[in-house]
């Protein structure tokens, strides 16, 4: 029987239920941000699992878990398999957690097949994908391709000034018992199950999506200096107001971004504003932007364009535009598609090819061995909120669709 046999959709269900629990908030989401306690407890979880299951654990010294189901050769680069840990502050309990269940699902059902895999299998937890404490996101899986210095993520500090590198100390106290590896070892294929977060596959009751790609991404970070004043006394000619100049920037951006076709990501997520007090003129404000698009040429025009737009709205304020991460639209490999196309074909699972316009680690990872991706349904495509939903059935199915593709890497 081949390995998807032996996926269990109940035990998968109570890991991510178990996973859940670190973290929960209120309103059935979770709170699990890079470097936490609560991502610290939930890496506790997986390695304590796996040894159960006789994985061997290892991390790096940017903070990616590895859990490594041995091959028969062990000199071969091994498949590598997961997705994220850390979530957004109100994230869903699916959202990366499902990765790295999915691949730990699969390689349980491998071992279940009695098949001794020829390379070995690595399950993977990638350091901060979310970047959300610190940003930008995908610390873990770009430092690991070498897209990203070490010591320049270990610098990156959080709103309460504590860095990458000191939160990295206090995950890896607890996690005394496993040994370190080295950064960015080999690999030979990498795959990440993940939910779809978009409305696609459920609306067309499909149960798979092989990924085909993932949409371009820039992004900046933006500080807007004024300068503060008393709020009764200041005349309007006095003023450098920094939010009121933010403001006309970002309405400027929007109305610059706006395409007919409603393909332009454009977001400004984190709007800070100092000193944030009832009355004084603030200060300085500083605010995040997130643009995104399939075309690779309009993301780069568009993107170019955003540091002339803020310092034609400074006014009497300063603006400093820094550009922090900048990803171009990518393609994963035909030949890995297959794998993922030929998988669902054979379980009969209704299937489609579909462009992640979300980001992954997988992107990084493409930088490093032929890479996929396999996506499962979200309920009404809701996600990086509370209400992010999957089926147990739709979960097991990508989890099975994984257990067949892993199995076949790591044989041939
Ligand atoms: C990943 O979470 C993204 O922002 O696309
Ligand atoms: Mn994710
Ligand atoms: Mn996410």
């Amino acid at each position: 029987m081949s390995a998807s046999a032996y996926v269990d959709e109940k035990r998968l269900t109570e890991r991510l239920a178990a996973m859940a629990r670190i973290g929960a908030t209120e309103k059935g989401g979770v709170n699990r941000q890079a470097l936490s306690k609560e991502d610290a407890a939930a890496q506790r979880q997986l390695v304590q699992w796996g040894a159960a299951l006789g994985l061997k654990p290892s991390v790096d010294a940017v903070g990616n878990l590895f859990l490594r189901l041995e091959g028969a050769d062990t000199s071969a680069p091994p498949v590598l398999s997961g997705s994220h840990l850390d979530s957004q502050p109100t994230g869903g309990r699916f959202d990366g957690v499902y990765g790295v269940l999915a691949a730990f699902e699969a390689v349980e059902a491998i071992v279940a097949s009695g098949v001794k895999p020829r390379v070995s299998i690595d399950v993977v937890a990638w350091m901060n994908e979310e970047g959300s404490r610190f940003a930008p996101g995908m610390m873990g899986s770009a430092v690991f391709a070498g897209a990203r210095e070490l010591d320049a993520v270990l610098a990156v500090v959080d709103t309460d000034n504590v860095s990458v590198s000191d939160a990295l100390a206090s995950v890896r106290d607890s996690l005394r018992d496993v040994p370190a590896r080295a950064l960015g070892e080999r690999a030979s294929a990498y795959v990440e199950a993940h939910i779809e977060q978009g409305p696609h596959l459920e609306r067309e009751g499909l149960t798979i999506g092989v990924v085909t790609g993932i949409q371009g991404k820039r992004t900046f970070k933006v500080r807007v200096d004024g300068e503060a004043a008393h709020a009764g006394t200041s005349t309007r000619a006095e003023r450098k107001d920094a939010l009121l100049a933010a403001i006309a920037m970002v309405q400027a951006l929007a109305d610059a971004m706006r395409d007919r076709e409603d393909i332009v990501k454009f977001t400004v997520g984190r709007f800070d504003v100092k000193p944030s007090a009832p009355s004084v003129v603030p200060s300085s404000v500083d605010f995040s932007i997130d643009l995104r698009h399939p075309d690779s040429h309009v993301l780069q025009a568009l993107g170019d364009r955003i540091t002339p737009i803020c310092e034609a709205h400074a006014g009497v304020c300063a603006v400093r535009v820094t550009e922090l991460s900048t990803a171009m639209s990518l393609d994963f490999p035909e030949p890995m598609r297959a794998l993922v196309r030929e998988a669902a074909a054979r379980l009969e699972l209704a299937q489609r090819d579909i462009l992640s316009t979300a980001g992954h680690d997988a992107r990084y990872l493409h930088g490093v061995c032929p890479s996929a991706m396999i996506f499962v349904p979200s309920h009404l495509g809701l996600t990086h909120c509370e209400t992010e939903f999957t089926s147990s059935s739709d979960l097991a199915a990508g989890a099975k669709v994984l257990a067949d593709v892993l199995s076949r890497l790591a044989s041939g």
